[in-house]
């Protein structure tokens, strides 16, 4: 055998240059460094300059000796606003300007590794709404396995997105979002238009949204295996579902726990680190250290959801007559367009001393986790869905846009663990759920968001569904050396 055989595999990971989906491929990268595999990691250029600028990145990955960093360019000016209103103009520059230049970096050599040993890549993990890396493996004879950071619930729409058209449900004959849908297999219980992926409400079959993810099924079949942030015990249906289509799926999260556990084992000191692309304010764990045991509502609404000014003072309005104790994160760009340049009322930020902390960023893995916070107030990005589970935090939900429409119907419906407040936006309606969660229901829902997250815990450890998927997983890329 010569010395490039023996090496362990050299993997480049590319994940799709948003907040939700970096936060967790930077951790499938970690995860993979500890299973001995060589690691790149390509970023945008835009997503590595926020990285470096507000996270401890590279010290992350310094105890493994074949890790490096590459970027790429994902076409769009520096001042571009990448997320918010025109993030559809990020992928189509994706496909269009960076999609040659991954396919140049791969075969030029400019992605081997710089340890002197120049090795190239034996294996690609990339987002899959990336599909262009599918062709791009296709074209240069390299394994790839996608990964999807959305929810699989979401997923499974995306994949049914070609049979709801064909069975004639979608686009929507008329304006009742509550009629029930029946071409998705699985759902016809509970599913009903208004909780399809918000991009369905446009009802126009030349959506760009539609074009993008209708062939999600198609896309990722194309791939060795599909990798999900979930756990058997929680999606374990719709897992079920998605094989008839992917037969090859590896279930391996909730991956924030997964890694906070490997460090642990491993006695790291690298901690259960951050990828904010936002400064966090530490001062609310010192303000929530000074609450009583759950009586603290958390309200996030992820890194892209933006408000108006008339929501931001309905929310205000209902937190405060719930009487309940909230920490709010307003981040810096959640106005919505022309209420961008209000800045947050003086009444509200006076108003809020009394039992409300508002950041502009949270530390919110570590808030979840701390005991004086009770419930979650979430848009139900899937990332916060799953630390929300894994600390047993009964949710509030107000979905946004993309998988939140569809993951807040399956927190209240068929995980129990939550109140779906989709399409209202009433001061009452909030004093209402707000009451309902931390005080008149708090125990039903405790007691089964407790049970779940039991679930997501075991599920980690040795002999556990996630803890044996990633073994599974660790094994079939070291097949491809
Ligand atoms: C997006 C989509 O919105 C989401 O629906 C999809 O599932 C993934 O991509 P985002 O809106 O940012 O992500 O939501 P989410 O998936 O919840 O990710 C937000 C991440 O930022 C979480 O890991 C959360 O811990 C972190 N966060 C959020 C902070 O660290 N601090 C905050 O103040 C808010």
């Amino acid at each position: 055998m010569d010395e490039q055989q023996s090496l362990p595999p050299h993997v480049l990971i590319f994940p799709l240059p948003l907040q939700g989906p970096v936060n967790s491929m930077v951790k499938l990268a970690q995860l993979l460094c500890f299973s001995g595999m060589h690691i790149t990691l390509l970023l945008t250029e835009n997503i590595h300059n926020r990285l470096v600028r507000h996270t401890n990145i590279s010290s992350r990955f310094d105890q493994f000796a074949g890790f490096q960093i590459k970027t790429i360019s994902d076409g769009l000016p520096e001042d571009h606003p990448r997320e918010g209103s025109k993030f559809l103009e990020l992928f189509d520059s994706l496909k269009l300007k960076t999609k040659p230049l991954f396919k140049y970096m791969l075969t030029s050599g400019l992605l081997c590794s710089d340890d002197g040993k120049r090795r190239p890549v034996d294996c690609i993990i990339a987002d899959g709404v990336l599909g262009f890396t599918c062709d791009v493996a296709d074209e240069i004879g390299l394994p790839i396995f996608c990964v999807r950071t959305i929810s699989p619930c979401c997923l499974w729409i995306f994949f049914c997105l070609p049979k709801l058209i064909e069975s004639g449900e979608y686009p929507f004959k008329d304006d009742d979002l509550d009629e029930p849908i029946r071409s998705v297999p699985g759902a016809e219980n509970f599913l009903r238009r208004r909780d399809l992926p918000g991009f369905c409400r446009s009802g126009n079959l030349t959506d760009s949204n539609i074009q993008l993810y209708k062939t999600e099924g198609q896309e990722n079949s194309r791939a060795y295996g599909l990798i999900l942030n979930t756990f058997e015990e929680l999606d374990g249906p719709t897992l079920n579902q998605m094989r008839t289509i992917c037969p090859n799926i590896y279930p391996i999260g909730p991956l924030h726990a997964n890694l906070k556990n490997k460090l642990y084992e491993e006695k790291t000191s690298l901690g259960p680190s951050s990828n904010s692309l936002w400064a966090e304010d530490r001062s609310c764990i010192n303000w929530l250290n000074n609450q009583p045991f759950k009586s603290v509502i958390y309200v996030s609404f992820g890194s892209i959801a933006t408000m108006t000014n008339e929501q931001l003072m309905e929310f205000w309005y209902g937190l405060v007559n719930s009487g309940q104790r909230f920490l709010w994160v307003i981040r810096p760009d959640s106005m919505a367009g022309d209420d961008r340049k209000n800045k947050i009322p003086a009444d509200i930020a006076e108003g809020t001393k009394e039992r409300g902390y508002i950041v502009g960023w949270a530390p919110q893995e570590e808030v979840l986790a701390h005991p004086a916070v009770g419930g979650f107030w979430t848009h139900c990005g899937w990332n916060s869905i799953l630390e929300s589970v894994y600390e047993g935090k009964p949710m509030i939900c107000w979905p946004y846009f993309m998988d939140q429409q569809v993951n807040s119907r399956f927190v209240e419906e068929v995980w129990g663990l939550g109140l779906d407040m989709k399409d209202t936006c009433d001061r009452e309606i909030v004093e209402k759920m707000v009451k309902d969660l931390m005080v008149v229901r708090k125990e039903e829902f405790l007691e089964r968001a407790n049970h779940m997250s039991k679930l997501a815990k075991n599920c980690l450890i040795e002999g556990g569904s996630s803890y044996s998927n990633f073994e599974r997983l660790v094994k079939d890329i070291k097949s491809f050396k």
